[in-house]
């Protein structure tokens, strides 16, 4: 971390080692919040419009109020930030909590005001080598609450599952609820049969992912054969080929799913897809 980095928090531009949050915040008691993260390429900020009406509706999901996105001029706030910390290749993660309380209580105010924090993190997307060469997942029962389409900050069950395939050495967790694929602890899952690439039908136990929308934009762009559908635990341990899609890394190939081979290197439609994205955001950042 840069000791110069700048971040927003409350109305105030502040050092990033300097920004100090209320021990009453809701947020740190409460996992009481939503949040966003936005890749920055080239300086530009990608599928901004998508991100900021998930945020919005997000912030009505958990009953605050959403007019907040356009008062705050949220926008702008991004812009100072790239500026400022002349961030090229970045993520922007907001985080709004439901603010201070005078005391700890589940029971929030109706009228408090929420905690705003704006900040840059630098990442490194995958290679192209690494992507080509896939990666492993390990299987795990969805454990998670059953309003996981909300982009909560309360993470703990994503933390504990995304940690369990770390430590088996894997990049990702791909969860299975009631013997069906949701999504992974921090990716959408897609997959492929025979061809048609098939990803699970939106529902309160998947979050709808802004990086999953931006490719089926591309799959009806290039009519790719495509399916919103249940995927059965089965059809995903068969299926041809597996990828994952996440704001930080758009397609991810799955190779190798707990002890089964999907595929000895990332398949021809990943890499199909994989390729469109590329070109798709080097058009976009220049
Ligand atoms: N996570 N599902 C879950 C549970 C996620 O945490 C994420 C992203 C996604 C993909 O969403 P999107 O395409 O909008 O990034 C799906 C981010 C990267 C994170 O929490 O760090």
């Amino acid at each position: 971390m840069s000791q110069t980095e700048t971040v927003y928090l409350d109305g105030n531009y502040t050092q990033k080692n300097e920004a100090k949050l209320s021990i009453l915040d809701r947020g740190f008691l409460f996992g009481d919040g939503v949040y966003e993260l936005i890749p920055i390429y080239n300086r530009h900020i990608f599928y901004v419009e998508n991100h900021l009406k998930r945020l919005k509706s997000n912030l009505n999901l958990i009953n605050m109020d959403s007019s907040i996105i356009d008062d705050m001029q949220i926008l702008d706030i991004i812009k100072d930030l790239v500026s400022k910390n002349n961030y090229i290749n970045h993520y922007i993660y907001i985080h709004i909590s439901r603010g201070v309380d005078k005391t700890r209580n589940h029971i929030y105010a109706k009228s408090g005001k929420p905690t705003v924090l704006i900040m840059g993190e630098s990442y490194t997307p995958f290679s192209k080598q690494d992507i080509k060469k896939g990666k492993s997942a390990i299987s795990e029962d969805d454990y998670r609450w059953l309003k996981s389409n909300i982009k909560s900050t309360s993470l703990l069950a994503n933390v504990l599952i995304k940690n369990k395939a770390y430590d088996e050495q894997a990049y990702e967790a791909l969860l299975i609820r009631d013997g069906y694929l949701t999504e992974g602890s921090a990716s959408n899952v897609f997959i492929v049969t025979n061809n048609v690439i098939k990803t699970p039908v939106l529902s309160n136990k998947l979050l709808p992912g802004i990086t999953r929308k931006f490719l089926t934009d591309l799959i009806k762009k290039y009519n790719i054969e495509f399916s919103e559908c249940e995927i059965s635990k089965d059809d995903l341990f068969e299926s041809d080929e597996i990828f994952c899609s996440s704001s930080t890394n758009p397609v991810v190939p799955i190779t190798q799913l707990d002890d089964k081979v999907i595929s000895k290197e990332a398949g021809p439609v990943s890499m199909t897809l994989y390729q469109h994205a590329q070109n798709f955001i080097k058009e976009f950042q220049s």
